[in-house]
């Protein structure tokens, strides 16, 4: 990070100002960490003073700073495991991409209580240095799940649950059980998000390569086929249906899953996330790469083939797909590697772009043209904040909303890098991709980093 000033005040003079709908050339001035107005700044000369900080952003866009409301910053996975990226580096690499807000997730293991957890995830997520909010995960459904659910949420400041159909034997539940956490959350109004993976069908196939002893990378993708993710959906959105919960499918990888919720339509309550390794990557990374390197691009669900890649852009075309997050979760080498001998299920699933969100789908989707600047700016921020309960104080550039701004330099060019990164591991599954656009100042409330 370049330069961090704290302000009172600050004038953005002749920017391209992005709102969810439309772009208009004006000025932005902002106080106390409030958004006070749009327009031509000589209409309040008299409220710019000596102290206010007068940024010229002719030629670049003024964007709501990125929200992604998907991450897993210091993630435990076991063996003393943790996600590479604590709060601290995740939110810093977050802010130097142009995201202002994350949302990450509070985990119990089962057994534990989900207020003792929450307590203990909270002060790790004081440190991050963005603005940030947690998702409640249901890892079990007992006696006391429902009388938490609602403290969660009535004293707590949670908006939103998760639930996983894939992890069976550790965090995931089977469709009984969902059903009774999204009946409880949408009589609270809240949403759920679902990983939806067959997890009894994905751990039937891996035991079967595994006694044969199949051990390479591709059988993590060969154990979890599209079908796995698309009968999921299916499954859910009929308990969606039965419950009337609003519902959020995470990382949806797959054309078959997006054409399930087609088939049902989302009247208004089903949302769609996918993530920029899916709409970029395929799976060929897994036959055409040695162990090592291809354990990098381990990720549940996994990559998929180029037919998927044009469904979910497709998707993102029709409304389909509502964000783009990225299920931030990446891991060192050695960690990766560690039980190397046991073969792919052994390796830790996640991948990480936190710090590349927007420049790669500014490079990919808004350049190529596949989406506008508005589009971008819903995918990235608008729809997120309306879906999690944050709009308008966030998400958009309104007077009264929060001043987290990004000017957007769209010429600037770059080479996505481990050697150059904020973001803490030694692997980035996006190496040597080049991008075009970058946040060049971000606000956060009455702080501005130059980066
Ligand atoms: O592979 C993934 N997605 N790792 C992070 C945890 C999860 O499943 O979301
Ligand atoms: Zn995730």
């Amino acid at each position: 990070m370049e330069k961090i000033k704290k302000i009172s005040s600050i004038l953005i003079k002749n920017g391209k100002v992005v709102t969810e709908k439309e772009i208009s050339i004006n000025d932005v001035f902002c106080s106390n960490g409030i958004i006070e107005f749009i327009g031509d700044s000589f209409d309040i000369k008299d409220r710019i003073l000596s102290s206010t900080e007068i940024i010229d952003a002719k030629h670049k866009y003024i964007i709501p700073g990125g929200i992604d409301p998907h991450v897993h910053f210091d993630l435990p996975i076991g063996n003393g495991m943790k996600s590479s990226d604590s709060f601290e580096t995740g939110s810093e690499a977050a802010i130097y991409g142009g995201t202002t807000t994350i949302i990450d997730f509070v985990t119990p293991q089962r057994g534990e209580s989900l207020l003792k957890c929450l307590k203990n995830r909270k002060k790790e997520a004081e440190k991050s240095l963005c603005n940030y909010r947690l998702h409640m995960s249901i890892t079990e459904w007992n006696d006391k799940t429902e009388s938490e659910m609602k403290d969660c949420v009535y004293n707590e400041g949670i908006k939103s649950f998760k639930v996983y159909m894939a992890y069976k034997d550790s965090i995931g539940l089977d469709e009984t059980d969902i059903f009774k956490v999204m009946k409880v959350a949408e009589a609270m109004d809240s949403i759920v998000m679902v990983h939806c993976e067959d997890g009894d069908r994905i751990d039937e196939l891996k035991k079967g390569f595994e006694n044969n002893g199949k051990k390479e990378i591709k059988y993590h993708y060969l154990s979890r086929p599209p079908e796995t993710e698309a009968d999921a959906v299916k499954k859910l959105i009929e308990i969606s249906k039965k419950t009337n919960c609003k519902t959020y499918i995470v990382h949806n990888s797959t054309k078959f899953g997006l054409d399930n919720v087609k088939a049902y339509g989302k009247n208004g309550r089903i949302f769609v996330e996918t993530c920029p390794h899916y709409l970029l990557l395929d799976n060929s990374i897994y036959e055409n790469k040695g162990f090592d390197e291809a354990a990098n691009y381990v990720m549940s669900p996994p990559l998929r083939s180029k037919e998927h890649q044009d469904a979910l852009w497709d998707g993102i075309k029709t409304n389909i797909i509502d964000v783009i997050a990225t299920d931030h979760c990446p891991f060192n080498k050695k960690d990766r590697l560690a039980f190397k001998k046991d073969g792919f299920s052994k390796i830790p699933n996640g991948v990480g772009s936190v710090e590349n969100r927007l420049s790669l789908l500014y490079t990919y989707g808004v350049l190529t043209k596949k989406i506008n600047i508005e589009k971008f700016v819903n995918l990235i921020s608008t729809n997120p904040a309306k879906i999690f309960g944050i709009y308008p104080q966030k998400g958009v550039i309104k007077v009264g909303s929060d001043s987290d701004l990004v000017i957007w330099n769209p010429d600037k060019k770059s080479v996505i890098s481990t050697k150059t990164q904020e973001q803490r591991c030694d692997t980035n599954i996006f190496e040597g991709f080049g991008t075009r656009g970058k946040a060049e100042i971000v606000l956060i409330s009455d702080k501005m980093y130059e980066i």
